[in-house]
């Protein structure tokens, strides 16, 4: 029987863990994919006292026989990919003979990268705060029909298209204030297209329709998350794709009903980073408090994340959006000791309580809150106490839906699979 895709995705602003889990259950898949975003991504996988962060290579890659393929919808930056390659290489990793990219992927130039950072600035305190990895102007190019594609490296005219591309992107230099230096950057960005050809590119709408039928089954890895989806997001502070479920369809050329699983993660607690509405943020001790004990620095750009409680309407929206079939909730841990953990369960806007995400989120927006009693310290290897079951109960119940696993840790090992007959309802 044809195997299905299970998609695995941020269900709030990014950062949820979302490498961690891939790592845990890469070994139940034959093929790991990545289908939207690019180098703004930073995931983050721990195991045998050693750290690593990926940006454009999937999470499966620690895992003896798993395929690990770069999805049509990824934009790759050569230089930052060939960076990742080569700290996979000194950690013993070497990722060639199982790691397949889609002809179709976009690529990020060095002017894309200018281009982001020159319309950053000019924005000034609108400023979206991007990673400036490019991603923007880079799916810009995606839709505007003008982008250089990874199978474009293996046409004889390729060096002509890029020059064209370049040219477009010199006339599009004059309407920023701020320019850009980037021509330094170009002879390592050369440099790395040619290195790429030591690649397997691949047709990968074709070669995941073979492993389906094969009976192989995949595991679509998001980035970014849910609010941070182009359409479905918190606009204009988004990134350029589409995180959502739907996306992994278009980023691998999957169709809906090839889709199993949609494992929706989440923190026991919200972060986002970067600018933009976030209803439920902390700017007081007990924000700093997360921060300080969940590590909230960004794992691309260092920079801190703004940390808040818990948004109930929020994550039930990425659940409706998602179709999200099970949650995982990540970094309890981070929460142990506190006497009491605030949930918000619906807004209160001039007055009125709504209990959806609306369209525009007001800076009047008052989160309203239930307090649940907090925890101690978590032990993956025990039973977790009677109070975070609590609060996994709460949230079952205001979703609808189980939540599977429970990360209590940064490690690969501190990590809880709940018995899903147990959950379900
Ligand atoms: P991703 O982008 O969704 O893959 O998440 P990131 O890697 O950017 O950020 C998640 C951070 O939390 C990383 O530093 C992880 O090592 C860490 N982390 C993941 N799960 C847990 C957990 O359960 N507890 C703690 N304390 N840290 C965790
Ligand atoms: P992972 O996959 C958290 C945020 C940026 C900014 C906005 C747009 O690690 O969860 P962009 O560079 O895409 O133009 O930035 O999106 N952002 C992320 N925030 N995690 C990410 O990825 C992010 N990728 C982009 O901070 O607010
Ligand atoms: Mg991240």
């Amino acid at each position: 029987m044809a195997a299905k895709v299970d998609v695995l995705l941020g269900a709030q602003w990014g950062d949820e863990g979302k490498g961690k889990v891939v790592d845990v259950v890469a070994p139940e898949y034959a093929v790991i994919a990545r289908f939207q975003g690019g180098p703004n991504a930073g995931h983050t996988l721990i195991f045998d006292g050693k750290k690593h962060v990926l940006h454009t290579i999937p999470s499966g890659v620690f895992r003896k026989g798993v395929w690990n393929l770069v999805g049509n919808g990824v934009v790759i930056d050569p230089v930052i990919f060939l960076r990742e390659v080569k700290a996979l290489d000194e950690a013993g990793v070497d990722v060639r003979p199982r790691l397949l990219i889609s002809r179709r992927a976009h690529l990020i130039l060095p002017t894309h990268r200018a281009l982001d950072e020159a319309s950053e600035t000019d924005k000034g305190k609108e400023k979206i705060g991007s990673t400036l990895k490019g991603i923007g102007p880079t799916y810009m190019d995606k839709t505007g029909r003008n982008g250089l594609r990874m199978g474009d490296i293996e046409r004889p005219d390729f060096m002509d298209r890029y020059k064209a591309l370049v040219a477009k992107h010199e006339r599009l230099f004059s309407i920023y204030d701020h320019q850009v230096e980037w021509r330094s950057k170009e002879a390592e960005w050369l440099e790395a297209i040619e290195a790429l050809r030591q690649f397997t590119l691949v047709d990968s709408e074709h070669w995941l329709d073979e492993q389906l039928r094969q009976g192989n089954s995949v595991l679509a890895e998001g980035a970014q998350g849910t609010l941070l989806d182009i359409d479905f997001g918190t606009y204009p502070f988004v990134t350029s794709s589409n995180t959502i479920s739907a996306g992994a369809c278009t980023g691998l050329g999957i169709g809906p009903s090839r889709i199993g699983k949609v494992i929706g993660i989440f923190k026991a607690y919200c972060t986002r980073v970067g600018s933009g509405p976030f209803p439920t943020e902390l700017h007081d001790a007990a924000g700093d408090a997360i921060r300080e004990a969940g590590k909230e620095f960004g794992s691309t750009t260092g920079r801190p994340r703004r940390c808040g409680w818990l948004d109930l309407p929020a994550l039930r929206y990425a659940v409706m959006i998602n179709g999200v079939t099970e949650l995982a909730m990540m970094k309890a841990d981070v929460l142990s000791g506190m006497d009491t953990i605030r949930v918000c369960t619906s807004y209160r806007i001039q007055g009125k309580e709504i209990d959806q995400l609306p369209y525009q989120i007001p800076d009047d927006l008052e989160p309203v809150y239930t307090d649940l009693p907090g925890w101690g310290e978590l032990d993956a290897n025990k039973p977790l106490p009677a109070t975070a079951e609590a609060y996994i109960a709460y949230i079952e119940q205001a979703t609808g839906i189980p939540v599977r696993i429970v990360s209590v840790g940064p490690d690969r090992s501190a990590t809880m699979i709940r018995d899903m007959a147990a959950v379900s309802r």
